[in-house]
């Protein structure tokens, strides 16, 4: 990320802001009894996530990132230095995986997609994946000079997710602002 975006990550306005809209942004989802998170950044969604979920696995990519999550959690979430693409964690662990605002920051489709399939592995049969990510328009990609953009095409996501097995898929999304979606593995 670039220092910008760091700084907004990081920030207690970013922290207030998801913690207010996560009870929202789940609302809905039986995520069951234990959730992973991809790419948990500095915390924000995993700070607002553990207050609401009886178990809590964060995979974060960035060592620095995850070390400092991991001083901050202790033993209430476990953090893991990872890549969502590629993750450490048996077949049917989780009974839901959520990703919030990183989706962008995976560089290329294929990687996005291997998270997906990833996610989709890790899922326990009838276990729920819930992402919500930013789209392409000039604020978001000023947001992101020097840094990974890769932002969602919405219309691909259905095709992509019922490719990787996902039924159950919803997609909604404001042009030029963001997309949120939902897939289940099913039983
Ligand atoms: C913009 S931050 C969002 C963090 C947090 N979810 C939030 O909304 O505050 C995106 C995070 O995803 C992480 N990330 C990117 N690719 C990843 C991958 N393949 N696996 C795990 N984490 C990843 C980045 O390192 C970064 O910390």
């Amino acid at each position: 990320m670039n220092l910008v975006h760091r700084k907004l990550c990081s920030s207690a306005l970013w922290a207030k802001a998801v913690a207010a809209e996560m009870p929202g942004n789940v609302a809905g989802f039986d995520l069951g009894d234990s959730v992973l998170e991809i790419g948990p950044g500095y915390g924000a969604t995993t700070r607002a996530l553990a207050r609401l979920v009886p178990r809590l696995t964060a995979v974060e990519i960035d060592g620095a990132s995850a070390e400092l999550l991991q001083r901050e959690f202790g033993e209430r979430v476990r953090v893991v230095h990872g890549d969502g693409a590629a993750m450490p964690f048996e077949d049917g662990e989780f009974s839901a995986v959520v990703c919030f605002t990183m989706l962008h920051h995976v560089p290329t489709t294929a990687l996005q997609d291997a998270i997906f399939a990833e996610a989709f592995r890790v899922l326990r049969p009838g276990g729920v994946l819930r992402a919500i990510d930013g789209l392409e328009s000039v604020p978001f990609r000023l947001l992101h000079i020097g840094d990974t953009l890769n932002a969602l095409d919405p219309v691909s996501l259905w095709p992509r997710l019922t490719t990787t097995g996902f039924t159950d898929i919803k997609v909604d999304h404001v042009p030029k602002r963001s997309v949120r979606f939902s897939a289940r593995k099913p039983h």
